[in-house]
This record gives C-alpha cells, structure tokens and sequence, in this order.
C-alpha cells in the first residue's frame, strides 16, 4: 500500500516541488517521517493522528512510513500536515490516489481536524500552475491561490469536507480572486506639513524618480511627518507589482484574508530591528523588512542610531534590487527593488546648527554622529536635504500648500515620461534612480551650460565618480518633472544643491 503526491518547500521566493512518498508496510505500528523534516514537520504525524481520530479513523496497526524527497532538501514548516494525511488516506484506499496526482497539496491541520491557514499558498499556486496542476489548499486561503490564473483550486476548511469531496458527497466551490479596498490605509495629506518647501521639493523629485532620500533636521522639524506622506504621492501599484507584493506578504504570513495588495508598502522599522529582520534570513527564512518593502518605501528614522552592520548589510540590496541571504545549507533570495527614505539630526542633540542650543561637544559631536553612517551608504542616497526647524510665522499660518492628490498628478506625468522614454529604449519598468552606465550617459547629457556647471561643480566640490552619476539622473528626473527633452544649467544646478550634506563636508 503506497501512495505519493506533490507538495512544496519555499527557498526564498523560489519554490521546490517535494514528492510526498507513503507506504504502509506490515511491521511493529510506528510512524517515522523521513526527509529532513524540521521539529514542526516531525510534529504533524501526532496532529494528523490526531486529525484521522476526529473523523472517526484511526491510523492502521502497520508500520507507515512517510519519505519526503528529496532528501536532501531541508523541510520546513507546518504546511506538511495536509499532504501527509492525503498521502495516507490514498495509501489506506480511502481516497484515489489518482485523484490527488494532478495537485500540489499544502495546509495544516488542528487537533480536532480542521485546515489551518499557513504562509505561501500565492506562490506554492504560482508554481502548480507552471507545472499544469491545480492546488489543494486552506479555505481562507484559496482567495490567494486564485490569483495564480486558470487552475483547479480545492480550498477546504475540514479535512473530512476534503474527503467527503473525493468520495463525491460533497462539491467544494472554487474560490473567488479578491482585491484589497481601494484605499485600504488612510494616506496622509501632504497639506498638513507647514513651509518646508525644500523638503516637499525633493520628497515630489523622489517619487517621480524613484530616488533614495536623506532628510536632515533638527528635532521636530518635520522629517518623520515629511517621509510618512511619500505613499500617499506615489502611483498606485502596477498589476504585476501588486502579484509580487502579494506574493512577498504570503510568504512571511501576513496577507489579509487572501486579498491582493493594492497600495504601496511602506516599512518602518524600528531602529533597534537586528539584521535578520531588515534584510531577512534568520532560524526560519523569513523575508525582511527590505523585502516586505519591495516596490515600495523603506523608511528608516534616527538612520545613525541602526546597528553599523545593519546599516551596511542594505548596501548590496539596494544596488541590485534583491536581497541574497545564506543560511547552512542554501542560499535564499527575496526581491527588494525599494526606495529608501532615512531621517537623521545632524548631532546627537540635535542642533547644532543653532549656537544658543548646542551641547558644548559641538562640532565634534555633529562630526561623530554623522561618521556613523558610512561613505558608501550615503553614496546610495541621490537625494540629500537639509529640513530645517519651522518658524513659528509658518506654524500658526493657515496651511495653503498642495494637497497629496495634486502632487501625485504631477508625479504621475514624470513617471510617464520616463516609461515611454525606457519602453522606446527596450529597458521597460526602468525609473531615473535605476539607470547606470551607458544607459545614464545616453539619455543624461546635458546642453552645453548644463556641462559647463556640472564641470565647474565637479572640481569644485570634487565630486566622486558616483556622486557625479548622482547628480545626472536626479537632473534627469527634473528634465522630466518639466516635460523637457534636454537637461539644462538649471536642472544640473538644482540637482547639485541636492548633494551630499556631510556635516564634514
Ligand atoms: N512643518 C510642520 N508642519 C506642521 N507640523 C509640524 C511640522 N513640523 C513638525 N510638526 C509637528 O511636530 C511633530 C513632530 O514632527 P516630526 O516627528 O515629523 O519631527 P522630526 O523632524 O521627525 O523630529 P525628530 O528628529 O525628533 O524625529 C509633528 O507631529 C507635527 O505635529
Ligand atoms: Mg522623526
């Protein structure tokens, strides 16, 4: 008596087929689970017994022995239950084993036999569908699956319905793809912040470019309130954006109800989180903050109170856009194409820039606080401003500045130019902060008064190869903001007042 079927083991974002192999051979009753099976694996033979007796089963008086292959292939999680109680209700002959071949199965079970949801099924569905199967999952879970387009979908919340449905008494109804509310989060109005009219300058050229930002200020000055109205200008997520963003919420087990996310991530982690949690890894694989903010923003507050090492690990996911995690015995990536917005006083104590209230280590403090944060990582930022205390004229000034929904219109057609200008050029998704090399030099030159500044500015504050690129794609950004064609002295200028603003420097 054998029977197999198909589930999965997630490697990141990558999915691996494993053959769920059970015999029942005669011998002294035991249950051994073979495989590298992790403690939750190993577990699910007392909840799957457990499960069996709930339906009036009990498991046969034999030695059943349970291979998952292949063997090598670390085995993780809790979502083994469900194959391994199919596998053995097919090798009692309960169900037709040919009935359960055309699936990749995965769930876990309760005590008292229920199907518990698990993390993964967007993917695990993703990858049946590329193998011209269906998938058999949680109930709650099955809104997830049928994002993964045209396959067969049994979502069952008992294990005894998914028996019932074998044997024909009972049809389980496929389940409906839904979609988050539109606005399931209420976006911040950027008319609340008062004057900083720099620090809206460059929070509208980051959106429309996709530039990472630095915002540098004394305490309360407006930099927290500044970074939490970035979603609120951007575009909304592109169909295939909000599958990857789903997918990446599926696997770490936060996805609403099976829905499809549809508003940009924002993340903003505290900044005590460890280096697992910001770039992901850990004892469970789990993707991290970088990942969960893919094709959104990251915002990090307080950027030189973050752990050095931590700080320093985002340095290679922010180059290529996908986080490369090793663990024993794997190597896992997780995709982390985000837009990065830190925060930072320029001092420990915050001003240093007002003489009346400096400590008395200024400028020393200002010095070692900011050398915190290293050269390259600074490098990565395209645009650094400078957010300075509001006047009290400003605060009590009735606001009178532009609402979110304005802002974003104008992002929007600086997105769109950028699109028509990189789809022509066959290198579509592209936004100005991703380009580099020869692409940059293409479409980045500016007219001859914009070279002769760039020239002069480049000896005079001795700009760095990189520090240079910097400047060309935050121009390019501007040249688009202004629908123009061509980069200008002006579009170089502005984006040179955008450089470096090092307290050393
Ligand atoms: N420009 C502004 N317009 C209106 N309110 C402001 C402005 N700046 C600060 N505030 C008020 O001050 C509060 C603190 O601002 P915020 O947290 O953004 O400061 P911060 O620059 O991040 O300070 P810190 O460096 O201490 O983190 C806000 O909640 C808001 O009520
Ligand atoms: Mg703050």
């Amino acid at each position: 008596m054998f029977s197999r079927l198909n589930t999965v083991s997630f490697q990141g974002v990558d999915v691996i087929t494993i053959d769920v192999q059970v015999k029942i051979s005669s011998g002294l009753p035991k249950f051994p689970i073979v495989g590298l099976p992790d403690k939750a694996v190993d577990e699910s033979r007392e909840r799957v017994r457990s499960a069996f007796h709930s339906m009036g089963l009990s498991l046969p008086y034999q030695r059943i022995t349970v291979n998952l292959a292949p063997a090598d292939v670390q085995k993780e999680g809790s979502h083994y239950d469900l194959p391994i109680a199919l596998g053995l209700l097919a090798a009692m002959n309960a169900i037709p084993s040919d009935a359960i071949a055309d699936f990749i199965v995965l769930g876990e079970l309760s005590l008292d036999g229920r199907i518990a949801p698990i993390s993964g099924v967007l993917p695990a569905a993703i990858h049946a569908a590329s193998l011209g199967k269906g998938i058999i999952c949680p109930k709650i879970c099955g809104g997830e699956a049928a994002w993964a387009g045209d396959i067969n979908i049994l979502a069952a919340d008992t294990l005894l319905s998914l028996l019932n449905h074998f044997k024909g008494s009972q049809v389980l109804s496929p389940p409906e793809a839904v979609m988050e509310d539109e606005v399931a989060q209420t976006l911040l109005d950027l008319r609340d912040v008062k004057g900083q009219e720099t620090g809206k300058r460059a929070l509208e050229i980051a959106a429309s470019g996709g530039h990472n930002l630095l915002m540098l200020g004394p305490p309360g000055s407006g930099k927290s309130m500044l970074a939490a109205r970035l979603p609120g200008i951007l575009p909304p997520l592109t169909p295939a954006e909000a599958l990857e963003v789903t997918m990446i919420q599926s696997l770490a087990g936060r996805l609403n109800d099976g829905k499809l996310i549809r508003t940009r991530p924002f993340r903003d982690p505290h900044h005590s989180a460890s280096m697992p949690a910001l770039v992901g890894g850990g004892l469970k694989a789990q993707p991290g903050e970088i990942s969960l903010a893919h094709h959104g923003v990251l915002f990090l507050d307080e950027l030189p109170e973050f752990a050095r090492a931590t700080l320093e690990a985002l340095r290679q996911p922010l180059e290529s856009g996908k986080t490369t995690v090793a663990r024993a015995n794997a190597h896992v990536t997780y995709p982390s194409r985000i837009q990065l917005v830190a925060a930072m006083n320029p001092c420990r104590c915050g001003y240093i820039s007002d003489a009346s209230r400096a400590c008395s280590r200024a400028p020393k403090c200002a010095i070692d606080y900011q050398a915190k944060i290293s050269g390259p990582l600074f490098d990565r930022i395209d645009l650094h401003v400078d957010v300075p205390e509001v006047s009290a004229a400003d605060l009590i000034r009735v606001s009178t500045g532009e609402s979110s929904v304005e802002v974003a219109k104008r992002v929007k057609k600086a997105r769109m130019n950028q699109q028509i200008r990189y789809e022509a050029l066959e290198t579509p998704f592209c936004l100005n902060a991703h380009i580099d090399g020869e692409l940059l030099e293409k479409v980045a030159l500016p007219d001859d008064a914009g070279q002769k500044i760039l020239k002069e500015a480049a000896e005079k504050f001795k700009l760095s190869a990189r520090g240079y690129r910097r400047v060309l794609r935050v121009a390019r950004t501007l040249a688009d903001m202004g629908d123009s064609l061509s980069i200008s002295g002006e579009h170089i200028a502005e984006a040179l007042s955008y450089r470096r603003l090092h307290f050393s420097t």
